[in-house]
């Protein structure tokens, strides 16, 4: 309101006064402006960094987002081969029987029937021999994978992997058996030259016979902890098979396993179950257990070496054992593990009493009163004293539970109707 009415009095002046008028007006105007402006300059400055800081932010967020995609790329990428893969056609097994040039080769499919095939260009050719397993191309029939020798599971699993912890300490009284088993399957495998030196083929296995409970299966376990080859262990009843030829493939596994794990020792406890005389008048399944014996003899004494591998054997039934086992070149080496004497049975009495909390004990006697006894038995004594002195509320044996624990065996050995069995351990 105020410049229209200046406006209005600058009619009345002359053009200079009105322009000097006019511009003191627009300084006048100016003054009240300016200060608002800075303000407003303020403000402006304050939005710019405010919309900076929100472009850097936005910035950030873009690249995050960027990189999130690419790694959700790769992991769909990841996916869809995997899905490709679980898409694909399963292989056929088989096995190659001859390979005619580098091109083509004759194979045998699982189902038995033969065909002339391709081969992958890609395969080294010196993998590729008759008999090798291989995976085939379903529609083709093309090799396309070598595969590894396969194993029975039971096999594969028969390699110990933990060791057990039996030492030799842990086998008392048989230092002379102990002696026998290191020359004939450590010291070939740790120092052969010995053997060439001498000129004689190292003993290819032992066969541990003895009575039960003598520490057949103890020694071996010893054996096993102590060396650092491959320990297979297989049970005799393990190999006797339902199927024809299963035993058979069985026994041949274990040798090639073995043969690729060397230096390696075989433990067959129990062989009598297979290596049981052969008779003339035996049924089907007898026939089998035979034929799986007889694979046994033929990788005993077969064309390929077993220069790295050692075989232990044990049975409590070495009278039963077929005499082609028993004939030098087998097992080379026979090592009676007998029922333990005076001296044997103070060494594993006082062994087992040494874990054991005691008072005062006379062994002497102890010793005396157990003739006759196997190491498994002198141990269930031990057991049975702590037993005894368990029922007592005691935290210590004495020498009268131990009397009492060797009348309670003694009882349960002459009731049994054996000399020796499991019942004698338990109830
Ligand atoms: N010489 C020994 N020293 C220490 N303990 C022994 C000895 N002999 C036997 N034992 C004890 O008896 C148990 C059974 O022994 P082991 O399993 O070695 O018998 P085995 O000779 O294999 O009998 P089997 O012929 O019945 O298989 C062992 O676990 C061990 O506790
Ligand atoms: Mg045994």
């Amino acid at each position: 309101m105020t410049a229209i009415s200046k406006s209005d009095d600058l009619t009345n002046c002359s053009l200079d006064e009105c322009l000097s008028a006019m511009s003191s007006e627009v300084e006048n105007n100016n003054t009240p402006l300016s200060s608002p402006s800075e303000d407003e300059l303020i403000k402006l400055e304050e939005d710019y960094q405010k919309l900076l800081a929100d472009s850097q932010s936005l910035i950030n967020e873009r690249s995050y987002l960027e990189t999130e995609i690419r790694a959700l790329k790769k992991r769909a990428t990841r996916l869809d081969d995997e899905v490709r893969l679980l898409k694909t056609p399963p292989l056929i097994i088989g096995h190659l029987q001859d390979i005619l040039d580098e091109r083509t080769a004759i194979v045998r499919s699982s189902n038995g029937t033969v065909f002339q095939v391709s081969l992958n260009q890609r395969l080294e050719p010196e993998r590729l021999k008759p008999g090798t397993r291989v995976a085939l191309n379903q529609d083709t029939l093309a090799v396309i994978e070598v595969l590894h020798e396969a194993w029975d599971p039971m096999v594969s699993g028969a390699e110990m992997v933990e060791k057990p912890d039996i030492t030799y300490d842990s086998v008392a009284g048989l230092d002379e058996q102990i002696t026998s088993v290191r020359e004939a399957i450590e010291l070939p495998l740790l120092e052969p030259e010995l053997f060439s030196k001498v000129g004689i083929t190292p003993p290819k296995g032992i066969l541990l016979v003895g009575p039960p409970g003598c520490g057949k299966t103890l020694l071996a376990k010893a054996v096993a902890n102590q060396t650092d080859a491959t320990f297979i262990r297989l049970v005799g009843s393990e190999l006797a098979q339902k199927y024809i030829g299963e035993g058979g493939r069985m026994v041949r596994e274990l040798f090639s396993l073995a043969k690729e794990k060397s230096p390696a020792i075989i433990f067959l406890d129990e062989i009598d179950a297979i290596g049981a005389k052969r008779l003339d008048g035996s049924t089907s399944g007898d026939r089998e257990v035979q034929r799986t014996l007889m694979q046994l003899l033929a990788e005993l004494d077969g064309f390929d070496s077993l220069e790295d591998v050692k075989i232990i054997a044990a049975t409590n039934r070495p009278d039963i054992l077929d005499d082609a086992l028993l004939r030098p070149g087998r097992f080379d080496r026979i090592v009676t593990i007998p029922l333990p004497d005076e001296t044997g049975r103070k060494a594993i009495l006082s062994l087992h009493i040494s874990n054991m909390s005691t008072s005062r004990i006379n062994l002497k006697t102890i010793v005396e009163k157990t003739e006759g006894y196997s190491g498994a038995e002198l141990k269930a004594t031990c057991v049975e004293a702590g037993m005894i002195a368990i029922r007592d509320k005691r935290d210590k044996i004495s020498q009268k539970d131990l009397i009492q624990a060797i009348d309670r065996i003694q009882t349960k050995k002459s009731n049994s109707g054996s000399k020796s069995s499991p019942d004698a351990l338990y109830g």
